[in-house]
């Protein structure tokens, strides 16, 4: 009987178009078990996507794991032989998604062995031709290099800790952020200007190369200048790089990292569907020096594909703030009059300007945002800290501003007694990750409002929450003890619709900016 492929359903399509791709340039099939001992992600957690892993008890009571991550396991299995390995797999992994786990399809490669520059090239375009194959209107692989930031944060005295916050505000786009914590920990304006270029750069390698001899410090960086030079000769032989932007808030885990990184995209799916780099710290940790290199396409992210539009979506927050940051819209040229009629409407558009603005409840903006729903939206900084989402933190809109702090009764004394101490908020991810800097154990009691109530009832001892005016914590006779940072409504991005769009959303992010001066 003939074979006939329209029997396969999407994702079996693009897996068997995948695994033809990569037979052709020489990878072979490795296959793998699902189960691994759960000792090999508690050593290597910084590698893995999340923390949360499915845990059980296997045969004679070792604790076993449904396997979250395929490269791992690989490595773990690999001989440390001089000859070079090419492989690829289709696999399932375990992850959590929002509340649940979910068993998410992958299909990957990985070269493990002596990985030189045209080995690297074979692999970005490979990642490329694979998203072709994938379907989709438009489609970028964005490459990063952690040679590049590594030698720029080595470049100034600052302790790990501090390495991290500034990693994770690259991360982010977060210049404003980045601003902060340079002048928070003293560190020169050189550094600063350089570590803001960095993170704001994004681009072919042609319009950009002339910006990166800034970041030029060190031989480390100097050494990363050069590699990207020489990969962008071989992604030109391959005639892909029209499609491959570099974008260096593309970072991971340092101990893991050190090489190029990359992710690819695709118009229309909210999320990346392919992420890789070059891990060959990861092989010294298991003792091996051979390098490696590799990939994985996500291939759930496929059923996520939507309509691409040519308007900028925009999330508010219902409510005054939400009023406030429409106002700075509108002064910046980007109005929609019929936002100011009497009505219960909450989608409004003006397609002369490119825009369409929905209102939603405050702590939703982020989630349209990440999920892409929304290009854009305002979000309070609060909303940020609690949730961490998937996005790009584009500007401080400097209104509504507050503070998050720890308050308790006029009364309280800190060091009263040494139970454990009982925190109501709204906020207790910020409530944890405060207390926890301090190696103090705290029980979160979860409330959703009117959190002064929780100590004067005897609910719990202090509160974590937001001060305005301070008034609400005046009439009800509490005080607050200590800042925990300070709070503003901040301009946010969905990082894929960042990249697709970024001409308009630069462009809109720039008259919101002066009209801000
Ligand atoms: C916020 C916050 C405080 C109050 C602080 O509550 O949770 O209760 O504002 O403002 P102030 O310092 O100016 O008095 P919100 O109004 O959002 O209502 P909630 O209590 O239902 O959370």
């Amino acid at each position: 009987m003939d074979f006939c492929e329209e029997v396969l359903r999407p994702e079996e399509k693009a897996i068997m178009r995948l695994r033809t791709l990569y037979r052709q340039f020489g990878y072979t099939e490795h296959r793998l078990s699902r189960f691994e001992e759960y000792a090999l992600y508690a050593d290597n957690k910084a590698f893995l996507a999340s923390n949360e892993i499915v845990t059980f008890t296997g045969a004679g009571g070792r604790l076993m794991a449904l396997r979250p991550d395929v490269t791992l396991s690989i490595v773990k299995n690999i001989e440390d032989g001089s000859n070079l390995k090419k492989l690829y797999y289709n696999e399932n992994v375990y992850r959590p998604d929002g509340r649940e786990f979910k068993e998410q399809m992958q299909v990957g490669l990985e070269c493990i062995g002596n990985i030189d520059l045209s080995l690297t090239g074979e692999v970005l375009m490979l990642a490329h031709r694979s998203l072709t194959t994938l379907g989709g209107e438009q489609k970028r692989v964005d490459v990063s290099h952690m040679g590049l930031v590594s030698g720029l944060l080595k470049s100034e005295e600052m302790t790990d800790e501090q390495r991290a916050q500034i990693l994770r505000r690259i991360g982010d786009k977060n210049i404003h952020g980045l601003g902060v914590l340079c002048g928070e920990y003293g560190l020169s304006n050189g550094f600063c200007e350089k570590i803001i270029k960095l993170a704001s750069l994004y681009g072919p390698y042609d319009e950009i190369s002339g910006d990166l001899g800034l970041i030029s410090v060190s031989d480390e960086t100097d050494s990363a200048l050069r590699e990207l030079e020489q990969l962008f000769d071989y992604l030109m032989q391959y005639g892909v790089e029209k499609d491959i932007n570099l974008d260096f808030s593309i970072v991971n885990d340092l101990s893991y990292y050190s090489g190029i990184l990359f992710q690819g995209f695709i118009d229309g799916i909210p999320a990346k569907i392919l992420s890789g780099g070059r891990y060959d710290k990861l092989l010294r940790k298991f003792g091996k020096q051979a390098g490696a290199i590799g990939f994985a396409v996500y291939l759930d992210m496929l059923e996520r594909l939507s309509p691409v539009e040519n308007i900028i979506n925009i999330a508010l927050p219902k409510g005054r703030l939400g009023e406030k940051a429409y106002a700075i819209f509108e002064a910046a040229g980007y109005g929609c009059p019929a936002i100011h009629d009497e009505s219960r409407k909450l989608v409004f558009e003006n397609p002369g300007k490119g825009v369409r603005y929905f209102w939603v409840k405050p702590s939703d903006v982020a989630i349209y945002v990440e999920h892409g729903a929304a290009d854009i939206g305002v979000v309070g900084k609060d909303i940020l800290l609690e949730y961490s989402p998937e996005v790009y933190e584009l500007l401080d809109l400097g209104i509504g501003k507050c503070c998050i702090c720890v308050a308790a009764e006029k009364g309280y004394s800190p060091g009263e007694n040494d139970r454990t101490l009982r925190v109501a908020t709204k906020f207790p991810n910020i409530a944890r990750e405060y207390y926890g800097k301090q190696g103090r154990e705290i029980d979160v009691i979860g409330l959703n409002g009117s959190i002064e109530l929780a100590p004067l009832l005897g609910l719990s001892d202090v509160i974590v929450d937001l001060v305005e005016t301070g008034k609400t914590l005046l009439e009800n006779e509490m005080k607050p003890i200590e800042t925990i940072g300070e709070i503003s409504a901040r301009l946010i991005a969905n990082k894929v619709g960042y990249k697709f769009n970024y001409e308009a959303i630069g462009r809109l992010c720039s008259n919101i900016a002066t009209q801000l001066e």
